[in-house]
């Protein structure tokens, strides 16, 4: 669950925490950091709660949509270290593991709107009010290293979880490339190219996490330049991420656009609410294959498991988030839960009619789309 595009009451999260349980879900990864909000107090680093925390307005309608505009709001927030403890807690009660986000390199715009020395030019920017992918990454210096491994030691002093999520995705390098430090550190280091002064970041980090006795899950784009010794890799972009991962004996979780990206459409309805993009049916979730068929049976052993991801760029309210959750949370609950020969999509489809009634009592937002026709009316 994102919440730096869009923040939810902690009263939701443990609403939507329940709603996991049920469904037995046992991992809530919760995206706490991106270039539109930084939403973790840390204590010693003020400013990211003071200025990263809040964007100056937020966009309205579709990134497609020309000309933006803006809805010329103050937007933002984040959650005290007293909740999160909480939170963590009320997830455990309910065999949840609680693992947080922290995203590095990229998507860290908001971060060096606060400590623009974070940054490779120096020069302030705003906290991100637009989606997309920015230029602004962290730059590879000592001084970046040591504020990430202050802001690790709180993140590590909440979260008991042996993985901690370090992001890793969608990085652009040309501050990198512009760098004088970065291209001294490449040369120095001996490295080919900007890829792999990433992994040397990322590597860094994950010696540090290592230290501490935890270990950091990246999203595929980890896999350049030279995948972390440790690391887990979230195989995102497809499955070949997960394929190239498990077959060098590294654990993977699941979670391709192409069947777990819950921000995506799930019906092809003119009155659907807006949303970032694809399509996404439900039973295109239900005939996911996490075990992609290229793994022999001992490489198959490293799929952990899947997971289904709330991008909340177009999810402005707690019941939109719902509404895109469900049901195709319970689909890739079996999913996880089921082998492959043993699921049936007409007999879901009869057993979801009941969980819809539950829904209803557990007063949850869904999206009911079974009975949507396809037809075409022809005059003679
Ligand atoms: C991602 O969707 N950028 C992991």
């Amino acid at each position: 669950l994102d919440v730096s595009r869009h923040m939810y009451s902690i009263e939701f999260i443990k609403k939507y925490i329940d709603a996991m349980a049920m469904l037995k879900m046992n991992k809530f990864h919760w995206h706490l950091t991106d270039d539109q909000g930084w939403r973790i107090e840390i204590k010693k680093y003020p400013k990211l709660n003071e200025i990263s925390s809040f964007r100056e307005e937020t966009l309205v309608g579709h990134y497609n949509d020309q000309p933006h505009q803006f809805d010329g709001k103050i937007y933002g927030g984040f959650y005290s270290q007293d909740q999160i403890i909480d939170l963590i807690a009320y997830a455990k009660e309910r065999m949840i593991t609680d693992i947080p986000e922290i995203e590095m390199p990229g998507h860290s715009q908001a971060v060096i709107a606060a400590y623009p020395e974070m940054g490779c030019t120096g020069e302030s920017v705003e906290v991100a009010t637009k989606w997309g992918v920015f230029e602004e990454i962290y730059c590879v210096t000592e001084e970046t290293f040591e504020f990430l491994e202050n802001v690790l030691d709180e993140v590590m002093k909440l979260f008991p979880s042996k993985y901690i999520h370090i992001g890793g995705d969608e990085a652009p390098k040309i501050r990198w490339k512009n760098s004088q430090v970065c291209q001294a550190l490449i040369k120095a280091k001996g490295l080919a190219n900007e890829q792999e002064l990433q992994s040397y970041f990322i590597k860094r980090i994950e010696t540090y996490l290592n230290s501490k006795g935890r270990e950091i899950i990246g999203w595929d784009e980890i896999l350049e330049g030279g995948l972390a010794p440790n690391a887990t890799v979230m195989s995102w972009r497809g499955t070949k991420g997960a394929i190239e991962a498990a077959k060098s004996k590294h654990d993977v979780v699941m979670t391709p656009t192409s069947h777990c990206y819950f921000d995506y459409y799930q019906s092809e309805n003119e009155d659907e609410p807006l949303a970032i993009g694809g399509f996404l049916p439900l039973d295109k979730v239900y005939h996911f294959n996490p075990v992609p068929d290229n793994l022999t049976k001992e490489e198959s052993k490293y799929i952990l498991g899947a997971q289904g991801n709330l991008w909340t760029e177009y999810m402005p309210s707690e019941n939109q988030v719902e509404y895109m959750a469900f049901p195709r949370m319970l689909a890739l609950s079996e999913v996880v839960w089921s082998g492959t020969e043993s699921r049936d999509y007409i007999d879901f489809v009869k057993r979801l009619e009941y969980f819809h009634e539950r829904l209803d009592n557990l007063n949850i937002n869904y999206a009911n789309h079974l009975y949507d026709l396809n037809g075409k009316m022809i005059s003679e």
